[in-house]
C-alpha cells in the first residue's frame, strides 16, 4: 500500500513514460543485484553503474518500448539489455574506465583544432599488426591524433568486400595478428594521443558468421536473425521500392541461398547478409559486441552503412526512423557502460538523410560527403558556386558534434548534392552529375583526371567514381606526360583541397596515401577475388620506398614530388593544429564576389581566421574591403606562405592557392 501511494506520487512528479522507465528499472533490479553478486562486482562498479542508469535507462526504455515494445516477451528483453550493459561495464579495464571520466568532463574533445585524423589499411600500409606499431612514429610526425583502421576482423575466405564481411566481431584475422596485438596497439596509440577508430559492421554479417552457419544448418533461432524467405513473394513486393547499392555484382537486393533453399536479403555483396534488427535478440547480441569492441579499447566505432539497418515494407528501407532509434539506444548503452566511445555515421545518402545521424544522442561525429563531392565537383567545374550555395545552409550541426571532412576514403566518390540545391543555380543535377562522371573518368575534353566508373548502372545511368586523390587531382597524367607545369597544378589541387578539409570545421582525416600522392594501382584486376570491385584501385600497397628521401636533401626525381607533398600536407596539420580559431564547427561564408573564389571565416572563443581559396587555375583576386568587413582589419598575414597583405588593393590569389587569413 505504502509502496502504491510512494508510486503514484512518483508518478505526478515524473509523467507517465518516466515512470514506467523507472517501474522497469525497479523490477529489473533483482535481476541486476544477482548478477553482481555472482560475478562479485565492487561497490564502486555497481555505485557508477547505478548514477549511469539513473541518468540514461529512461532513454534508454523510451527507445526499446519504441522499438520492441508490442512483443510478448518485451520485459525479458528489456533485462538482456540491462544485463549486457551490467556485463560490459563490469569488464571495462580501469585505463579505460579513466578515459570515460576525462571524457565525461570534457565532452567536447574531439572537437579540438588538435584532432586531426588518417584511415589505413593494416596489411597494405604494414603488413600486419604487430609492425604497424613499428609506425606510431610516422602517424606523430604527420600530426595524426585519430587512427581509423580498415575492417580488421575474422572475414570468410575470398571475396570480404574489403573485410565488410565479418565472420567473427572478436577475433582478428589471422594474416594480420591476434586479439592481442591489437590491444597492444590500441594502448600503445593512447600512449600516443591517438584515438583508435574502427569500424562496426552492423548491418551485415558474413555468410560464414556463426549465426549465419546456424542459421544454414536450420536452426530457427538464427534463421531470425536475418531477413530469409521461402520464395519470392515477399522479396518481390519489397523489391518494388528498394536501391540497388552494387547492381553490378548482383540485380535486386536478394540472394538464393542453395542451402537452404530460400532468399536471404543482401543489400550489398551476396555473401554480406543483412541482420534483422526487429529481432531484438539481434540488438542485443550486436549491443554485445559493441561493447567487445569499446573494452578493446576502441575509441570511435565507424557505424558501417548506418542508413539501411532497419526494413519495412512499402519503404526504400533507408534512412528509415527505427534505425535512428536503434542507434540511438545503442548510444544510451554506451553512455552506461563505455562513455568514453563515441559513433561516428557512415551514411552516404542525400545530405538531408546524412544530418539526422548527427547529434550527441546519436553519432557524434559523421562523415562529411556531400562537402567531398562538392569540392570535387568545384574542381571540375572551377566555380565555387553549387559547394558555397550548399555550405550555406548545410554546414551547421547541433552542438557537440562535427563533420570528418575527408576528400578520398576507401570507397567511391558518388555525387551526393541535393538537386534543389543545384536548381536554385540554374543547374541540371541529372546533367551535371554525368559531366562530373565523364570529367572524372577523363573523358571530358581538357579533363586531368585518371578516375575509372565503379557500378555502373546502364538501366538508371547512375554511376559512381574511384581513383585516388592523386590521381583525380591530375598528378598520374601529369607524371606521364612528364609535364612540369601540370604536375604543379596537380599538386596546388591536393593542397588546396586539404587546406580546406583541415580548416573548414569538424575533424579532417585523410586516407593514407593522399599525404605523399599515392597513385591509382591497375594491378588489383590480377586478384580474381578484387578484380570485379574497381574501388581497388585506390587501395594500394604503402610505397615507403618514396619516403625514404624526407630526410635528406637531395631534390631531384619522383622522389621529390613525393617530399613537397608528404612535407606540405604534414606543415598544413601542425598550422591548423596552432589555430585555436580552427576549433570546432562553426563557420561563416563570406561573398566574394568572384565565383572562383571561395570564402569563409572561421570563429572560435574570440580566435578568427578568414579562408580564400582559388578553385580556378588562373589567378583570382578580390576586394580588400570585403575582407575588412570579414573582421581582418586593415594588415593581415597568411598563415600558410607568411605573407602579409592590406585591405587598400585586391588581395589576389595564385591559380589554386589557398589562404588562412589572421589579423595583424
Ligand atoms: C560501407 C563500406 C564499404 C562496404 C559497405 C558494405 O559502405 O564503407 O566499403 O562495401 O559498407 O559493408
Ligand atoms: C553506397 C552506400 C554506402 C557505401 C557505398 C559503397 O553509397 O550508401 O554506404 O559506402 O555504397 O560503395
Amino acid at each position: 500500500m505504502i509502496e502504491w501511494m510512494h508510486n503514484r506520487l512518483q508518478l505526478q512528479k515524473m509523467g507517465e513514460q518516466e515512470f514506467q522507465a523507472h517501474l522497469s528499472l525497479q523490477r529489473l533490479r533483482p535481476r541486476l543485484e544477482q548478477f553482481w553478486d555472482a560475478q562479485g562486482a565492487d561497490a564502486a562498479t555497481r555505485h557508477v553503474f547505478e548514477l549511469r542508469l539513473e541518468q540514461h535507462w529512461p532513454a534508454l526504455f523510451a527507445i526499446m518500448l519504441q522499438l520492441y515494445g508490442s512483443r510478448y516477451d518485451f520485459f525479458y528483453h528489456l533485462e538482456q539489455v540491462l544485463l549486457t550493459a551490467a556485463a560490459g561495464w563490469l569488464a571495462r579495464p580501469e585505463p579505460l574506465r579513466e578515459v570515460d571520466e576525462h571524457r565525461i568532463h570534457d565532452p567536447d574533445w574531439f572537437l579540438s583544432e588538435k584532432m586531426a585524423g588518417g584511415a589505413l589499411y593494416v596489411d597494405l600500409f604494414a603488413e600486419n599488426l604487430h609492425r604497424l606499431r613499428e609506425h606510431v612514429d610516422y602517424f606523430k610526425r604527420l600530426g595524426l591524433t585519430y587512427l581509423h583502421l580498415m575492417p580488421l576482423f575474422a572475414v570468410r575466405p575470398g571475396n570480404n568486400d574489403g573485410g565488410y564481411a565479418i565472420s567473427n566481431y572478436r577475433s582478428v584475422d589471422p594474416r594480420l595478428g591476434t586479439f592481442e596485438d591489437l590491444q597492444t596497439l590500441a594502448s600503445d596509440l593512447r600512449a600516443a594521443g591517438i584515438s583508435l577508430v574502427l569500424d562496426f559492421v552492423l548491418n551485415h554479417t558474413s555468410d560464414d558468421h556463426q549465426w549465419a552457419k546456424l542459421a544454414q544448418a536450420g536452426d530457427r533461432e538464427y534463421q531470425e536473425f536475418y531477413y530469409i524467405f521461402p520464395d519470392r513473394t515477399m522479396p518481390d513486393q519489397y523489391e518494388r521500392t528498394l536501391r540497388e547499392i552494387f547492381p553490378t555484382v548482383r540485380r535486386g537486393n536478394f540472394t538464393w541461398h542453395d542451402g537452404m533453399q530460400r532468399w536471404v536479403w543482401t543489400t550489398f555483396n551476396s555473401f554480406q547478409w543483412d541482420l534483422n534488427y526487429t529481432n531484438p535478440a539481434v540488438f542485443r547480441a550486436m549491443a554485445e559486441e559493441m561493447l567487445f569492441l569499446a573494452n578493446t579499447g576502441v575509441d570511435i566505432l565507424r557505424l558501417d552503412a548506418v542508413a539501411f539497418i532497419w526494413k519495412k515494407l512499402g519503404t526504400p528501407c533507408e534512412n528509415l526512423p527505427e534505425a535512428h532509434l536503434v542507434i540511438q539506444a545503442f548510444n544510451r548503452i554506451a553512455r552506461i557502460a563505455a562513455p568514453g566511445l563515441l559513433f561516428k555515421s557512415e551514411a552516404i545518402v542525400h545530405p538531408d538523410d546524412v544530418v539526422r545521424y548527427i547529434s550527441s544522442q546519436e553519432c557524434q561525429i559523421s562523415y562529411n560527403p556531400t562537402l567531398m563531392a562538392l569540392l570535387w565537383e568545384s574542381l571540375a567545374t572551377r566555380k565555387v558556386s553549387l559547394l558555397a550555395r550548399t555550405l550555406s545552409h548545410r554546414h551547421r550541426l547541433p552542438p557537440h558534434t562535427a563533420w570528418v571532412n575527408y576528400l578520398r576514403c576507401h570507397d567511391d566518390i558518388g555525387w551526393t548534392f541535393d538537386d534543389n540545391d543545384a536548381a536554385a543555380i540554374g543547374i541540371n543535377a541529372y546533367d551535371h552529375r554525368r559531366f562530373l562522371n565523364q570529367f572524372y573518368t577523363g573523358q571530358f575534353p581538357g579533363s586531368f583526371a585518371r578516375g575509372v566508373p565503379f557500378q555502373e548502372n546502364r538501366e538508371t545511368g547512375d554511376m559512381r567514381i574511384s581513383g585516388t586523390m592523386a590521381s583525380l587531382a591530375g598528378l598520374e597524367q601529369a607524371i606521364e606526360e612528364n609535364d612540369e607545369q601540370k604536375k604543379e597544378l596537380a599538386i596546388r589541387r591536393m593542397l588546396l583541397l586539404h587546406g580546406i578539409s583541415l580548416s573548414i570545421g569538424g575533424i579532417p582525416l585523410l586516407y593514407l596515401g593522399e599525404e605523399w600522392g599515392m597513385l591509382n594501382d591497375y594491378d588489383f584486376v590480377r586478384d580474381p577475388a578484387k578484380a570485379g570491385d574497381t574501388r581497388w584501385i585506390h587501395r594500394p600497397r604503402m610505397r615507403w620506398e618514396y619516403l625514404q628521401s624526407l630526410d635528406d636533401h637531395i631534390d631531384s626525381g619522383e622522389g621529390s614530388i613525393r617530399k613537397r607533398i608528404f612535407l606540405s600536407t604534414q606543415r598544413l596539420i601542425q598550422l591548423r593544429k596552432e589555430l585555436p580559431a580552427l576549433a570546432g564547427q562553426d563557420m561563416e561564408l563570406i561573398s566574394t564576389g568572384n565565383e572562383h573564389l571561395l570564402g569563409y571565416v572561421r570563429l572560435h572563443d574570440g580566435h578568427r581566421l578568414v579562408v580564400l581559396a582559388n578553385f580556378s587555375p588562373d589567378p583570382q583576386g578580390i576586394e580588400g574591403n570585403i575582407l575588412r568587413t570579414a573582421g581582418l582589419g586593415r594588415f593581415f598575414e597568411d598563415a600558410i606562405s607568411k605573407r602579409t597583405y592590406g585591405t587598400a588593393e585586391p588581395v589576389v590569389l595564385e591559380p589554386y592557392q589557398i589562404l588562412w587569413l589572421n589579423r595583424v
